[in-house]
């Protein structure tokens, strides 16, 4: 039996693979971010698509947080019956699901209702987009980040992923391109991990040890004077000497051109798949905690490469299953052709529209 197929376990989470569907957000919960039946339906089909680990699109800890339209929500006691549901559609079907929590920082949508707030003040063309948070609204945040993990507990996940990629809020205060504070949160990167690092110790505090805790992380964010390889690989050992049980590593942010998280044309050869190798490498030569490995996967062979190689511990995908939610049992069941997914990114335009999360060329081709 392939490698990708055998059992494992993090911190107590047994896994019956080593496939993840990493955070992609659905867009099917109500404009207060209460989930909505479609999101269960679109549960039902991943789990029946025996993803080993689903982790939920990014849910907003606080209002002022939340990045798109439709995107469910963890801020509030409302939301729990919702998420509650999602856990038991997994559950009942056999599966694992992380929540991932997250807070959309200067790309928080609401700027009308609540001021996006980020490390540091941002204008464009004399227009304020984001004001410098103060060390109280980022003690509130830290707070709000514990409040919905314990919600995420109550609700019934098996697993918690801190959001801290792409330049969301957690990953712009790592980024000394967004961070540009002169105090405790700004300028070395002991300062630039400090939000984080309270927010995993917050979470830790209310979840206790023997919960699992994942983090999503760039391996860097391809600008220039953004967060690099090398302080990826120091924070993430700050992350295992704290106790983390594992990390995700993507890339990239909105600025990034041609190298956001979800790279276009990475279908057209096997070289473009698996974008992130590099720093996997660096990543694995320091660090001990299993890496899930997400940027690009479409191939069975390459997957088991890096999981044999110890390369990466888990494979995670996002656009492959927007296509086809199956794909992994379609691999398990002995067709191990390549994803369908053409990486195209039309998946996103799906959300620009509000629409919820589909792949509008599958749709054509049916
Ligand atoms: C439509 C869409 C929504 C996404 N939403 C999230 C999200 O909520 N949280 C997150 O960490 N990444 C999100 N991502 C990024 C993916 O998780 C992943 O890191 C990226 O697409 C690269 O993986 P892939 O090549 O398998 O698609 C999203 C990607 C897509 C295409």
């Amino acid at each position: 039996m392939s490698i990708l197929f055998k059992p494992t376990v993090i911190n107590g989470m047994q896994l019956k693979n080593r496939f993840v569907r990493s955070a992609t957000h659905e867009a099917m919960a109500d404009l207060d971010g209460t989930v909505k039946d479609q999101l269960l339906q679109y549960m039902l089909d991943l789990v029946r698509g025996e993803v080993g680990l689903i982790i939920t699109g990014h849910a907003h800890v606080l209002r002022e947080g939340q990045a798109g339209p439709r995107q469910m929500g963890a801020y509030s006691d409302a939301m729990i019956d919702g998420l509650k549901r999602v856990c038991s559609v997994i559950h009942e079907n056999g599966g694992v699901v992380a929540i991932q929590l997250a807070h959309a920082g200067i790309r928080g949508i609401g700027k009308k209702e609540y001021a996006a707030l980020g490390p540091s003040n941002l204008s464009k063309e004399g227009l304020k987009v984001a004001t410098a948070m103060t060390a109280e609204d980022i003690q509130r945040t830290v707070k709000a980040f514990g409040d919905a993990a314990e919600r995420s507990v109550a609700a019934g996940f098996d697993a918690i992923q801190i959001h801290s990629a792409h330049g969301y809020l957690l990953s712009q205060f790592l980024s000394p391109y967004y961070n540009k504070r002169a105090d405790v949160y700004g300028g070395i990167l002991e300062n630039r991990a400090r939000f984080l690092l309270e927010v995993y110790t917050e979470i830790r505090g209310r979840v206790g040890r023997s919960f699992p805790l994942m983090v999503k992380i760039n391996s860097e964010d391809f600008l220039e004077g953004g967060f690099t390889a090398e302080e990826m690989v120091k924070v993430a050992c700050m992350l295992e000497e704290q106790g983390m049980d594992a990390i995700e590593m993507s890339g990239g942010t909105f600025e990034s051109g041609r190298l956001v998280p979800s790279r276009m044309g990475t279908f057209k050869s096997e070289k473009k798949e698996v974008y992130y190798r590099k720093a996997a490498e660096a990543f694995k030569r320091e660090v001990k905690i299993p890496l899930i490995l997400v940027g690009g996967f479409l191939s069975f062979n390459l997957a088991e490469e890096m999981v044999t190689s110890g390369q990466a511990d888990y494979v995670a995908l996002s656009r492959p299953l927007i296509r086809e939610p199956h794909l992994v049992k379609r691999w398990a069941d002995g067709d191990k052709a390549k994803a369908t997914c053409i990486s195209c990114n039309k998946c996103f335009s799906t959300l620009l529209m509000e629409e919820a999360l589909h792949c509008p060329i599958d749709k054509e081709s049916k």
